[in-house]
C-alpha cells in the first residue's frame, strides 16, 4: 500500500524510498520528508510550522511548502505566479481536500484560493518499483474572468534540512553536449534553463543533489527530471535556513497563459527519484522507468543501422544510396538511413525544407525502387525528416509565409537558411501529419530520423487566438500531438528523436521518439565523455552511436566501434572508402555487437571511471540476473607509457563465480570487484570482454 493518508498527512511509500507530507498547523501543505523508506510511521518527521526569524524572514518565508505560490511575505522561489482579472498578483492556496485513486498510487490534494474561485491539483503518483515519484499540477479557472498564469512550474523538490549540498547536471553546447558538471550550491539560487524553443543542447531537464559526499558506488543521491521537449526551468536553491530545493517546470521566461473561465491548465510532470545507491543506483532506477514505462517500444532491443549522411551529405541519388546499401549490408547492418537531401530541390542547405517529397531528378521513380533494393538486401529502411523547419526558397514558403514564427515588423533570423513553422498552428500541424502520413503511407519506412537544426528566434504569432506568448507551450503540445498522431498511423515505425544532436532529449520526447541521436560528434573519443553524461540521465537502447571517419587516424577502428557499441551501433562511415580489411574488421565487430546487444539495451549499466577526467575508463553492463555481461574499456592518451590501472567491476553477485573473457580464471564477483581486471591498453586502444557466471 505505497500512500498512507491520515489526519491531513501522507507518507507515500516506494521500495526502499518514502516522501511525506501534510498540512501544517498553520493550514500551509508542507513538506515533511524525501529519503530512505523508514520502519515505522512515527518516524517521518511531523509538519511544523516554523517560527519567524525576523520581520524580514517570518513563518511563511521559511516553511517548507510543497507548492509555493507567490503571495504574502515570501521570496523564496515559487511554483505559482498569476495575476487575476481585477490586477491582484498573488495566490493565497488553502487546502480543501485530497483524493486517492482506486490503484492507491496516485494522490490529488486539491487547494483553493483565499478569496478568487481558482484551484491548484497536485498530483502524487508513486512509481513504487523504481522508488520514483511523478509529481504535477493542475490549474482550474472557476471563475467568469480570465486568470493569467506568469509561473505554473511542476513541483519544488526539497532535500532534507542540512548545507553542502552539491548540484550534478548535464550542460555543454551543440557537438558537445552533456558534459557531466558538478557545483558546491552556497546560498541563492543556480537556475539553468532553455529559453530556444527545444530542451537545447546547453542544459538537461535533469538534475542531481547529494551532500557533496556520494559516489558512483554508495551515497544518497536525490535527482529529478521534467518531461518537457521546450523551454524549461530549473531553479536549485539554498537558504540561510539550511533548506534546499529544486524547482522545475515550464520557463516562466517570457511565458503568460490566458486561463479562461472554466479552462484548467495541467503542467508537464516532474519525476523525482532517491538513491541510496549513490549516482550508478539513480541512473540505473531512471534507466529502468523509461525503459519500462516512457518510451513507446519499450525496453527494444534496436537494429544497427547505416546512416549516409557523413559519406554523401547533400549529395544523395538513387545510385549512391545503392551502392553504400549494398556495402552496408555485407558488413552486417539492418537498417539503411537515407538522411538529408532526398526530397524536392534539396541540394544544400539552402532550400527545400517544407516540400516532403521525393526529389525528382535524384529519385525519378520517388523513393520505392531504393527502398526495394534495401529490403532486398535484407534491411529496413529509414528517412530523415526536419519537419518543423521551413527554407525560404521552398514552395511551402511560397505558398505560406505566414506559418512561420515571426514578428510582423521584424526581419526573420534564419539559421543554416532556415525558418520555423509555428506548430502551435492548427493548419501547419494538419498539413505536416498530411505531408507525413503521405510519406509513411506510400513507402515502405520502417525508421523516421526526426531532426530540428535550429534555436527559436522572434518568437511571435501574429495572428495567435489569445496570448501570443502562449506559443512557447503550444508549439511544444502540437508537437507532440503531430508526432502523436503519426505514430498512432504508424504503429511499426522506429522514431529517432535528433535536434543537431542531443538538443531535444528529455522524459517528453522519450515518449514519442524510441531512441535519440546523441551528438553530431561522432568521434569515438569525444563521444566517450558525452556518452558518460547521457548515461546519467537516459538508458542505453535510446543512445544511437555511430561509428565513422570523424576520428583522428591514430583511433583504431575498433575504438570507434567499441565506443558506439556501449549505446545502439549504428555505422557512418564512408563504406566506399573503407578497405576490404577495414569492412571485415566491421562485420566482425557488428557481429559480436549483435550477440550483446540485449544485455547493453536491457541489462544494467555500471560506469567504471570517468573519461572526463580519467584516461582508463570502462563501462560494464549486466543482465538483470547477473549471468552474463559485457565490459567495454578504453585507455585514450596517457603522456608517459604508464601502465594501465585496473577497472573495477561492480554490480556482480558477490559469491557467484565469474569468467571475464581473455582473462586467466573464475573468481566470485567479489573477489574480481576487489582485485580488478587488469588490461594493459596502450594508448587509444579499447576492447570488449564477455562476463559469464559460471554457475548460478
Ligand atoms: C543534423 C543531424 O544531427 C545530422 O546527423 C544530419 O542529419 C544533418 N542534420 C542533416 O542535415
Amino acid at each position: 500500500m505505497p500512500i498512507d493518508a491520515a489526519e491531513n498527512a501522507w507518507i507515500l511509500e516506494m521500495k526502499s524510498a518514502a516522501y511525506a507530507l501534510a498540512v501544517d498547523p498553520a493550514g500551509v501543505l508542507a513538506h515533511r520528508y524525501w529519503g530512505p523508506r523508514l520502519p515505522y510511521r512515527e518516524d517521518y518527521p511531523p509538519a511544523s510550522s516554523p517560527h519567524s526569524w525576523a520581520s524580514f524572514d517570518m513563518a511563511s518565508n521559511l516553511t517548507r511548502e510543497e507548492y509555493p505560490c507567490y503571495a504574502g511575505t515570501r521570496y523564496v522561489e515559487p511554483c505559482l505566479k498569476v495575476t487575476f482579472c481585477d490586477g491582484v498578483r498573488d495566490v493565497v492556496p488553502r487546502f480543501t481536500h485530497a483524493e486517492l485513486d482506486g490503484d492507491n498510487a496516485t494522490l490529488r490534494l486539491h487547494l483553493r484560493d483565499a478569496y478568487y474561485p481558482f484551484e491548484i491539483t497536485l498530483h502524487y503518483r508513486a512509481h513504487v518499483a523504481y522508488d520514483l515519484l511523478e509529481r504535477w499540477a493542475t490549474l482550474t479557472n472557476q471563475g467568469d474572468a480570465p486568470v493569467v498564469l506568469e509561473r505554473a512550474w511542476s513541483a519544488q523538490w526539497h532535500l532534507p534540512p542540512g548545507e553542502h549540498y552539491r548540484l550534478t547536471h548535464l550542460a555543454g553546447r551543440w557537438s558537445d553536449e552533456m558534459h557531466l558538471q558538478r557545483d558546491q550550491l552556497t546560498s541563492g539560487v543556480v537556475r539553468l534553463e532553455s529559453r530556444r524553443l527545444a530542451t537545447g543542447h546547453q542544459h538537461a531537464n535533469w538534475f542531481a543533489i547529494d551532500r557533496g559526499t556520494a559516489s558512483e558506488n554508495a551515497g544518497e543521491v536525490w535527482f529529478g527530471a521534467l518531461a518537457w521537449s521546450g523551454n524549461f526551468a530549473m531553479a536549485a536553491e539554498s537558504t540561510a535556513f539550511t533548506s534546499t530545493r529544486v524547482s522545475i517546470g515550464l520557463n516562466d521566461w517570457d511565458f503568460a497563459w490566458q486561463l479562461q473561465p472554466g479552462e484548467s491548465f495541467s503542467t508537464p510532470s516532474s519525476i523525482g527519484g532517491f538513491s541510496a545507491q549513490g549516482f550508478t543506483g539513480a541512473s540505473q532506477q531512471l534507466h529502468d522507468y523509461i525503459r519500462d514505462h516512457v518510451l513507446p517500444h519499450g525496453a527494444a532491443v534496436h537494429k544497427v543501422l547505416y546512416n549516409s549522411w557523413e559519406a554523401t551529405g547533400f549529395q544523395v541519388s538513387e545510385q549512391s544510396q545503392r551502392t553504400l546499401a549494398k556495402r552496408a549490408a555485407a558488413i552486417g547492418v539492418e537498417l539503411f538511413i537515407l538522411d538529408d537531401g532526398w526530397f524536392h530541390g534539396r541540394d544544400d542547405d539552402a532550400a527545400a525544407l517544407g516540400d516532403w517529397w521525393p526529389d525528382e531528378r535524384k529519385f525519378p521513380n520517388g523513393l520505392a525502387p531504393l527502398i526495394a533494393s534495401v529490403n532486398e538486401l535484407g534491411m529496413d529502411f529509414g528517412l530523415w525528416i526536419e519537419p518543423e523547419m521551413v527554407n525560404a526558397r521552398s514552395e511551402l514558403y511560397r505558398a505560406h509565409p505566414d506559418w512561420v514564427i515571426h514578428f510582423p515588423t521584424r526581419a526573420r533570423s534564419e539559421a543554416r537558411q532556415q525558418m520555423i513553422l509555428n506548430l502551435a498552428r492548427a493548419d501547419v500541424q494538419e498539413y505536416l501529419i498530411a505531408q507525413l502520413d503521405a510519406l509513411l503511407t506510400q513507402n515502405n519506412i520502417a525508421f523516421v530520423k526526426w531532426d530540428m537544426n535550429r534555436n527559436v528566434s522572434e518568437p511571435g504569432w501574429p495572428d495567435a487566438p489569445g496570448d501570443q506568448r502562449e506559443i512557447w507551450v503550444r508549439y511544444v503540445q502540437g508537437l507532440y500531438h503531430v508526432w502523436a498522431t503519426l505514430r498512432e498511423r504508424h504503429p511499426g515505425v522506429i522514431w529517432q528523436t535528433c535536434a543537431g544532436g542531443g538538443g531535444r532529449v528529455d522524459l517528453g520526447i522519450l515518449r514519442l521518439a524510441d531512441q535519440a541521436w546523441t551528438s553530431d560528434n561522432t568521434d569515438g573519443v569525444a563521444r566517450l565523455g558525452i556518452q558518460e553524461g547521457y548515461s546519467y540521465a537516459y538508458p542505453a537502447c535510446t543512445m544511437e552511436a555511430w561509428a565513422t571517419d570523424a576520428s583522428p587516424a591514430y583511433v583504431p577502428l575498433s575504438f570507434r566501434f567499441h565506443s558506439s557499441m556501449c549505446g545502439v551501433l549504428g555505422v557512418g562511415g564512408d563504406l566506399l572508402r573503407w578497405s576490404d580489411e577495414m569492412c571485415a574488421e566491421a562485420a566482425a565487430l557488428i557481429e559480436q555487437y549483435k550477440q550483446v546487444r540485449h544485455i547493453v539495451h536491457q541489462g544494467d549499466q555500471f560506469r567504471l571511471g570517468s573519461p572526463q577526467s580519467e584516461a582508463c575508463t570502462g563501462v560494464l553492463y549486466l543482465t538483470k540476473d547477473r549471468t552474463e555481461g559485457v565490459l567495454f574499456a578504453f585507455r585514450t592518451f596517457v603522456p608517459f607509457p604508464a601502465q594501465m590501472p585496473p577497472l573495477f567491476p561492480r554490480g556482480l553477485l558477490p559469491t557467484i563465480l565469474y569468467e571475464f573473457e581473455g582473462i586467466p580464471g573464475q573468481k566470485s564477483g567479489l573477489a574480481w570487484e576487489q582485485a580488478g581486471i587488469a588490461l594493459g591498453l596502450g594508448n587509444f586502444e579499447s576492447t570488449m570482454r564477455l562476463v559469464r557466471a559460471v554457475e548460478l
